[in-house]
């Protein structure tokens, strides 16, 4: 480690105590030996045993946030860029991030070269999204050596992750601020630290009992929003590092939820994603109340905007009463994202999914029966640890049989820290690589075969732009998730219409305009 003095800031930092520095001041004082010391006595690498320990913490929640006097308007006449690699929930807290920003006076930059601070909110979730953002930091050096007063901060997921941080502070010296998925409400003090005291700045909270509420967005579009409605995950899946770097299961207060979706209903939002990694574990923490995730959406259901999505449900919390609430249709559109991962039950039980491929399977056709017409998603991960050939045959039965409209497919990738990381693997790169190519050949045909099923049909598609390839034309999606593209005017940018299918591509949907419809919320 270089001989640079940092200053660190760790959990003693009570997070509830927003306004004050004072541990600051004491932690700027720590040298670099110190900071070793540090990170062995407080860090908290992923460990299963510990983690689990922390189900029985209560969550506090907090809305106090707010810019101390001495930063206000920090960032006027300077610029910011945020470059964001990970799932809707990082894309989430880059537009608080940006929000952050904007309050501060800074105004939003898509260049580089005249930008004052460069965050990069990264993700861990594979080694490939890791290797991108090195990359990028990488290429940020010459600029850095350009423009010395340029801030260049990691943030994101990776950031929980201790190799992450030690590579980046032996390697990567020109990264003035590393801070956690804990620590976004800090920014202004984070950015006053980077600002003035020209060292590098560092703060990664393991504590992660706080939902706070009251923080700026600076919301990307004004058609489609996020709607975050509980933080991280107790699933603990075998392979994963999302419980590591998010924290554990907490969920936004009803009323909360409800107070932003009707604001965003009142500005005109034409569609409204709930977003959680377990979003159908919602509620679950929020004791001696039984309300969930079908209380939540019946609720929703009955606020004036016209579509709402969910995003990601995990089989295992898929209760009935969601199910019925779901049946209802109204502004709760038919599309389920429901990852399975795999369709061998050996495999499934040492992922620790909690669900075999028979009982997911009762669920898929028990929801495919209480929602005609909806479509179907999911996630599946190839080559997991000593995954034998029948194993993997037994996923591409699986996506026979369910037919799903799309997956997202991907190579497993060893997490360091998490159970699964630990096992022998006799299952080579290139069999895995094959297996995945295999697999997304199965799934692009009956991602084909559903849309061609589509032809001649009439539906509903919210115009959200213009098509990415040729910007005469419109695109939008169905209610069912599925993209449109077709001829029509701009001013429907926003607008739900109807429109004839009349083409079908593996990814996408051809169709011509019929008429604009009206929002039609029961
Ligand atoms: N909470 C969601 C998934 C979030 S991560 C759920 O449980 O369904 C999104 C997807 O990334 C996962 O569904 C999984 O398919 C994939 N994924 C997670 N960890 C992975 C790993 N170590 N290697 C490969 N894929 C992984
Ligand atoms: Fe990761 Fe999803 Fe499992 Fe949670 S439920 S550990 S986020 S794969
Ligand atoms: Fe990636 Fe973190 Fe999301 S690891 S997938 S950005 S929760």
């Amino acid at each position: 480690m270089d001989e640079k003095h940092r200053n660190i800031h760790n959990q003693a930092v009570e997070p509830t105590d927003l306004k004050s520095d004072k541990n600051l001041e004491r932690l700027k004082k720590k040298t670099s030996a110190d900071f070793a010391k540090y990170f062995e006595q407080t860090y908290m690498p992923p460990n299963l045993k510990e983690a689990r320990r922390r189900r029985k913490n209560t969550t506090q929640y907090v809305d106090d946030f707010g810019i101390p006097e001495d930063i206000q308007n920090i960032g006027a006449g300077r610029k910011f860029l945020i470059r964001t690699y990970g799932c809707q929930m990082n894309e989430h807290d880059t537009e608080v991030m940006a929000g952050i920003f904007e309050e501060l006076g800074y105004e939003a930059t898509e260049h580089e070269e005249e930008a004052d601070v460069i965050l990069l909110n990264t993700c861990a979730i594979r080694e490939n999204a890791e290797n991108k953002v090195f990359g990028e930091i990488g290429h940020l050096k010459p600029l850095k050596q350009e423009k010395p007063d340029l801030i260049v901060g990691v943030c994101g997921c990776m950031a929980q992750e201790e190799a992450v941080v030690n590579r980046i502070l032996q390697k990567h010296q020109h990264v003035d601020l590393i801070f956690g998925t804990h620590n976004i409400h800090r920014l202004p003090q984070l950015l006053k630290e980077a600002m003035f005291s020209k060292e590098m700045v560092m703060e990664v909270w393991s504590k992660e009992g706080d939902v706070i509420e009251n923080l700026p967005k600076a919301r990307k579009g004004n058609i489609r929003a996020w709607v975050n409605i509980m933080y991280g995950c107790d699933k603990f899946c075998t392979y994963c590092i999302v419980p590591y770097t998010r924290g554990k299961e907490r969920s936004r207060q009803p009323a909360e939820v409800i107070h932003e979706v009707r604001d965003l209903a009142r500005r005109g939002y034409k569609e409204i994603t709930l977003l959680g990694q377990n979003v159908n574990a919602y509620g679950k923490d929020l004791e001696g109340n039984p309300y969930r995730l079908s209380h939540l959406m019946d609720e929703i259901r009955k606020i004036d905007i016209p579509r709402v999505r969910f995003t990601t449900s995990h089989p295992w919390d898929f209760t009935d009463d969601l199910i019925e609430v779901l049946a209802k249709g109204g502004n709760l559109v038919e599309h389920i994202h429901l990852p399975v991962q795999s369709g061998n039950n050996a495999i499934l039980k040492i992922m620790g999914r909690n669900y075999t491929r028979e009982s997911y399977l009762e669920l898929f056709h028990k929801l495919k029966k209480a929602i005609p017409h909806a479509s179907f998603t999911t996630d599946i991960i190839v080559g997991y640890p000593n995954e034998t050939e029948e194993q993997f045959q037994e996923t591409l039965s699986l996506v026979e049989e369910c037919e799903f409209d799309g997956a997202y497919t991907f190579i497993y990738s060893p997490r360091p820290g998490t159970p699964a990381a630990r096992m022998e693997d006799n299952v080579s790169m290139d069999v895995k690589k094959e297996r995945l190519q295999r697999l997304n050949t199965v799934v692009n045909h009956f991602m084909a075969e559903s849309n061609q099923k589509m032809l001649d049909e009439v539906v509903d598609v919210l115009v959200e732009g213009v098509s990415k390839k040729n910007d005469e034309v419109l695109s939008g999606h169905t209610r069912t998730n599925k993209v449109v593209n077709f001829k029509g005017p701009k001013s429907l940018i926003g607008k739900l219409v109807q429109v004839r299918i009349t083409g079908a591509k593996t990814w996408s949907l051809d169709g011509e305009l019929l008429k604009e419809v009206e929002a039609m919320v029961q």
